[in-house]
Order: structure tokens, then C-alpha cells, then sequence
């Protein structure tokens, strides 16, 4: 038995994930990129590598770890490079887009040698969440004015345009991009690639993903441009576990179960989001807020259902656990780390990596 708390990757699961993008590709034409922001966790890349053309990245860091580790093609973007950064930055890339117009005129020539691109912002919404809505009021997140734009199409062969957001609904993303279409359609056919971002749900269940490809290869057409998307969670989504262990039971008016692990410091995500955690089959007479072992007070993964009374030792799996997680997890209270362990296709189970003290103290000084 592997020491809890760990999140398992399951390869069988995210294979699902990976021959829907290997369809997509196949039947829209577009180049699928891992955003490497929701998971950068490489020990499995050597399954993903085959089904994705690359990676695409908010950091030098990001960029870095996409070249070395993933291969393929390696998109460059940053919200602001820094001076001492851009040159790493544009050896370990093979296009670069630039968050601003300023950041464009900054480091264009330096970037002469690599495709160049400028992220717009359509200023049409897919969420009512503001604090991840890219197109939210005042955004930072990209160009808008296409005035402004047009001053720049000489030094810019593409186009990043990120705005939607967990978005399920395909008949949403069609018509927004029918909008982006109409408000930068006098740009988009003087570039040679538009990237779509992430945030489209189309490994989920049900998701009309002929539609979704014929709607794709027609933008590339009325274009002429070589269509990217940079999956995250749809990448991801249900391959992985964190599975965790009861450490105690409490009643406090409810049943109260404390496990080994902390939402705050390895799901932060859904803390921030106010989402609970979700645990399968969350069926049963038995009720229980599972809460975390750090000292915050709302450390709470949810309520859930189960069959029988939970009892010290119990192993409970907390379901949906790739995205947005291992690369926010951190340190609050010296919580153990989870560790990363993989199922591979055959069955078996190898921990990757396992987090110490070392590890703990190396994080700060
Ligand atoms: C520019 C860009 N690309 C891709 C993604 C990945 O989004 P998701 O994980 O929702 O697919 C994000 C997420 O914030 C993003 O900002």
C-alpha cells in the first residue's frame, strides 16, 4: 500500500481524453497544445507526446519544461516577459506571442527569429466569474482596439485569442466565435495561425465533437490559418485521484472525518472557486464533511455520501484531481506533499515521485 497522501494518474483514464484530441486533430486540422499551466506533471508525457503536438506555456519555466520534457512544437506566451528572462525564453521556443502591444515593440527584433504572435482579446465573456474571466471589464489580457492592432501586423504572423472558460456548451463557443469573427475578421486573414486557447470542455461527455471539428476546419478555411487549441483540463479531466486517509472522526451536530491531505495546500483550485471536491460514488446512509488537517478553518473538501461509517484508517479517493492541482500545491502548515504515483496501462502502479523534508526546507530559507 502506497503512504497517503498521493495523487494517482491513471494512464487508463487519460487515454480517453487523448483519442478524442488525436480525433480533433485528425478531423479539424487543428495542432492541439498541453497548457502546461494545469499540468505539467511529466512523468507522463511519454503517453500524452503521442496524441498532442506539444506544449504551450505562461512562464520561462513552463517553456523550459515543455521543450525538454514534452518535445514537439513549444509555444511561448507570458502575461510580461522581463528583460533578463526574453533570451531563454526565445531559445526554448518556436513561437513566441506577446500579451501587449508594448511587450510586441519590446521584443520583436530580439524575437525576429521565431514566428511572432500578439494575443487578442475579444471582450466577450464565457463566464460570469470575473476572477477567471479573461474578457472581464479592464482585462490585462490581450489587445482589443483594432486600430491599435493593425500598427503591429507587420511584426505578427499570429494570433492567440483566449476567452473561454470550462465552456461545455458548444452552441456558446460557435457563436463567440462567430462574434470574434465578425470583430477581427479584417485581421484574421492577413496572419498564418490563430490559436483558440483553452477553457473548451470537448473531452467531456456528450460533447458534439464532429460539430466542434467541422466548425474549426471552417475558420481555418475562411482564413487561410492553421488553427491551434491549448487544452488543459480537457486534457486531463477525470484521470486522477488524491487519495487520501481518515486520521479522525468528529461529531460536531455533523459527522466530521479529517484526512491526511489539506484542499488549501494540494486542491487549491476549488478552494478558490468555491467548488467542492468530488468523491465517487458519494452514494450511502452515512454523511460526512471530509475536512483537510491544516489549521484554516474552511480547509473543507464537501460533503459526501457513503455506504458505511467512515473509521480511522479509511482510504478515501477524491475524484478529478490532475488539473490545476499538482502545479498550485504547496507548503501551508508543512503538510506532507502528496506524492505522484502512476497506473500504467497495464495495471500497475509505480510511484514517481515522493516529497520529503528535504523538499520542504529546500522550498524556503
Ligand atoms: C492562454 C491560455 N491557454 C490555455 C489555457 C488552458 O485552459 P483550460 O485548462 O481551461 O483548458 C488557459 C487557462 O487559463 C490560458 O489562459
Amino acid at each position: 500500500m502506497i503512504q497517503t497522501p498521493y495523487y494517482l494518474i491513471d494512464k487508463t483514464r487519460l487515454l480517453p481524453n487523448m483519442e478524442k484530441i488525436a480525433y480533433v486533430r485528425e478531423h479539424s486540422g487543428a495542432k492541439l497544445l498541453l497548457a502546461l499551466k494545469c499540468f505539467a506533471t511529466w512523468s507522463v508525457f511519454d503517453l500524452m507526446r503521442d496524441y498532442m503536438d506539444g506544449t504551450t506555456s505562461s512562464s520561462l519555466n513552463e517553456v523550459r519544461l515543455g521543450r525538454e520534457k514534452f518535445g514537439g512544437e513549444t509555444h511561448a506566451y507570458s502575461v510580461a516577459y522581463a528583460d533578463h528572462e526574453i533570451d531563454e525564453v526565445i531559445a526554448n521556443a518556436d513561437k513566441i506571442i506577446f500579451n501587449s502591444i508594448g511587450q510586441l515593440e519590446r521584443f520583436a527584433d530580439k524575437a525576429s527569429g521565431l514566428a511572432r504572435g500578439l494575443r487578442l482579446n475579444p471582450q466577450i465573456s464565457s463566464s460570469s466569474f470575473d476572477l477567471a474571466d479573461p474578457a472581464r471589464p479592464f482585462s490585462r489580457l490581450g489587445e482589443w482596439d483594432v486600430a491599435r492592432i493593425e500598427t503591429v501586423m507587420d511584426r505578427v504572423n499570429g494570433f492567440m485569442i483566449h476567452n473561454n472558460c470550462e465552456n461545455k456548451d458548444f452552441g456558446l463557443f460557435d457563436r463567440m466565435l462567430s462574434q470574434i469573427e465578425e470583430r477581427f475578421g479584417s485581421l484574421l486573414g492577413r496572419v498564418e495561425w490563430v490559436s483558440l486557447g483553452g477553457g473548451i470542455h470537448f473531452t467531456g461527455e456528450g460533447y458534439p465533437l464532429d460539430a466542434f471539428c467541422a466548425r474549426l476546419k471552417a475558420f481555418s478555411e475562411r482564413h487561410g490559418v492553421q488553427v491551434y487549441l491549448e487544452p488543459g483540463e480537457a486534457s486531463i479531466t477525470k484521470s486522477t485521484t488524491l487519495e487520501v486517509t481518515v486520521l479522525d472522526t468528529l461529531n460536531n451536530g455533523k459527522n466530521l472525518a479529517i484526512v491526511d491531505s489539506s484542499i488549501e495546500a494540494h486542491m487549491l483550485d476549488l478552494l478558490i472557486y468555491r467548488e467542492n471536491a468530488k468523491v465517487e460514488p458519494n452514494t450511502g446512509e452515512h454523511s460526512y464533511m471530509i475536512c483537510g488537517k491544516s489549521c484554516l478553518a474552511g480547509d473543507i473538501f464537501g460533503e459526501f455520501r457513503f455506504e458505511r461509517e467512515l473509521k480511522v484508517g479509511d482510504r478515501i479517493s477524491i475524484q478529478d484531481a490532475a488539473g490545476y492541482t499538482m502545479v498550485k500545491k504547496n507548503w501551508f502548515n508543512g503538510v506532507r506533499m502528496p506524492s505522484i504515483a502512476v497506473r500504467e496501462l497495464d495495471g500497475t502502479v509505480r510511484v514517481v515521485r515522493e516529497f520529503g523534508f528535504e523538499d520542504y526546507v529546500a522550498s524556503l530559507s
